[in-house]
């Protein structure tokens, strides 16, 4: 979660149809984890029944939304720089007779709403993550001038009941939110404050979004949560108290016909339970790969993360895992320099990606957030010490991916197909351990899953040959 990306979700030809009459354009721009894509999306949802089509530019658009995320310091002033560039735009549209109306949400209008209104006069709306059902009301309140442009409430369980029953979606992979918020108070981390307390969503919502999904052509369901492995929603018609967890409910959705693939993250190792861990032996629609950010190999640092759980008692789960599901990859995430790391603590966590082997990672440096209890202790660590243990951590991790690439040149491994590759002739999809795999094939591929034979592998995708049309 939270690695860095920003996502464009629209296309060049909805902008094509957006220019019919009566029709809105809506640019939403995204930052931050997968959590931010799937609210994304679902704000485009709630927005087409009041006429807003997606445009890929902001240029000339009557609403720019900004999802932002809050995770680090970089992340959230990058916000600050793009409605810079969001200002000037809406005063062209301006000059031409036009309104642009500006929109920030997620973590950032979160934590800073008031701070953004008063720093950015270019925005007139913020709205938290939990908020976006109200989307469409409140554009309608800026409209008339009422001037109700802070919305940054905490009711999970509203958002979910009233958000539209119905999504679009583009492509065979899909995003689906069953778990919101944090109770672990991670000493660095500030969801617990942008996305509120935990909330599962019920299962019966749950399999009616997977079951629309997959109705649309979707085969490959990422199943996403802050805290994802702590779900625990309600059963079915609710029989009083009854609550599943996330074992039971993968191994329930993996029923739904045309699902053939499921993936969840992220998870915290404090709730990787057991029942979770066979679902990783028995359910073969359960992708063998698990992202479970371990932060950090020192227990003197893990504590003062408030992780709650040795360094020693990581690798026993992680061994526990790898017995279930042999062939799992495992990705993890990894912070340098929290406070009062030493050098020795450091080399923990070298030692540590050594011992265990990751396939993948991702690495930060530590970043104070404000009002997390992180911020306030003694020993922050020089930023050019964390620049050099990032470069040595990366190193190290960057070895550890290109070389499980590479194991996999000379399998056949099966690939569900996303798209054409960028190179034209080519397609893209994703290999069971999440790397992206290019190989030449048609593009009536699309959608399916196919067979590839791995000849090369870089650090971040593999190229391959189509074997034969399909398992
Ligand atoms: N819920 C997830 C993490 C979400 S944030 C979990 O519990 O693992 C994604 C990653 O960002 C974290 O795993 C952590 O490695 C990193 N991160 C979070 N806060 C950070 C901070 N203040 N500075 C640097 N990295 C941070
Ligand atoms: Fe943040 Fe920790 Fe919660 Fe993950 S578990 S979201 S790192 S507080
Ligand atoms: Fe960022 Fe919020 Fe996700 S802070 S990582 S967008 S939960």
């Amino acid at each position: 979660m939270g690695h860095q990306t920003s996502v464009d979700i629209t296309t060049p030809d909805k902008a094509e149809n957006s220019k019919a009459a009566n029709t809105k354009t809506l640019f939403i721009k995204t930052y931050g984890c997968q959590m931010n894509v799937y609210d994304s999306e679902r704000m485009a949802d709630v927005l087409a029944p009041v006429g807003y089509a997606p445009v890929d530019s902001p240029d000339g658009a009557d609403l720019v939304v900004l999802n932002t995320c809050h995770i680090r310091e970089k992340a959230a002033e990058k916000v600050y720089s793009e409605l810079g560039r969001i200002r000037k735009l809406k005063e062209k549209k301006a000059a031409s007779g036009g309104t642009m109306k500006v929109a920030v949400a997620g973590c950032v209008a979160q934590a800073e709403g008031e701070e953004i209104m008063r720093r950015a006069p270019v925005v007139d709306l913020v709205l938290g993550p939990q908020s976006y059902h109200k989307l469409p009301e409140m554009i309608a309140k800026v409209s008339r001038q009422l001037g109700e442009r802070l919305e940054t409430d905490f009711d999970t369980e509203e958002k979910f009941d009233l958000m539209p029953a119905t999504r679009k979606v583009d492509g065979p992979t899909a995003f689906l939110t069953i778990q919101e918020g944090c109770d672990k108070f991670c000493t660095f981390c500030v969801v617990p404050y942008t996305r509120g307390a935990e909330f599962s969503r019920p299962v019966d919502q749950i399999v009616a979004e997977a079951r629309e999904l997959v109705a649309q052509g979707v085969r490959e369901i990422t199943l996403l949560g802050q805290n994802v492995n702590a779900y625990h929603g309600a059963a079915p018609k609710l029989e009083a108290d009854q609550f599943w967890g996330l074992g039971q409910l993968i191994s329930h959705l993996s029923k739904i016909g045309g699902l053939d693939r499921m993936r969840y993250t992220t998870s915290h190792p404090r709730d990787m339970d057991d029942e979770l861990i066979n679902v990783h032996k028995h359910e073969k629609t359960l992708m063998p790969y698990l992202h479970l950010p371990l932060q950090a190999g020192s227990d003197r640092i893990l504590k003062a993360m408030n992780r709650g759980h040795t360094y020693a008692e990581f690798k026993d789960l992680v061994a526990k895992i790898r017995a279930a599901e042999p062939e799992l990859a495992l990705s993890s995430d990894f912070i340098v320099g929290f406070p009062g790391e030493s050098e020795l603590d450091f080399k923990k966590t070298l030692e540590a990606v050594e011992e265990i082997g990751f396939a993948s990672s991702f690495s930060f440096k530590y970043s104070a957030r404000p009002g997390t209890p992180g911020a306030a202790l003694p020993g922050q660590v020089p930023e050019d010490v964390k620049s050099e243990r990032l470069a040595r951590l990366q190193k190290l991790l960057t070895a550890q991916q290109l070389a499980f690439n590479q194991s996999l040149i000379g399998k056949t491994l099966s690939v569900l197909v996303e798209d054409t590759s960028r190179a034209g002739s080519e397609l893209f999809g994703r290999s069971p351990y999440l790397q992206g795999t290019h190989f030449k094939g048609a593009a009536n591929l699309i959608g399916q899953i196919v067979r590839v034979k791995i000849t090369d592998a870089g650090q971040n995708s593999l190229r391959g040959v189509l074997e034969e049309k399909s398992l």
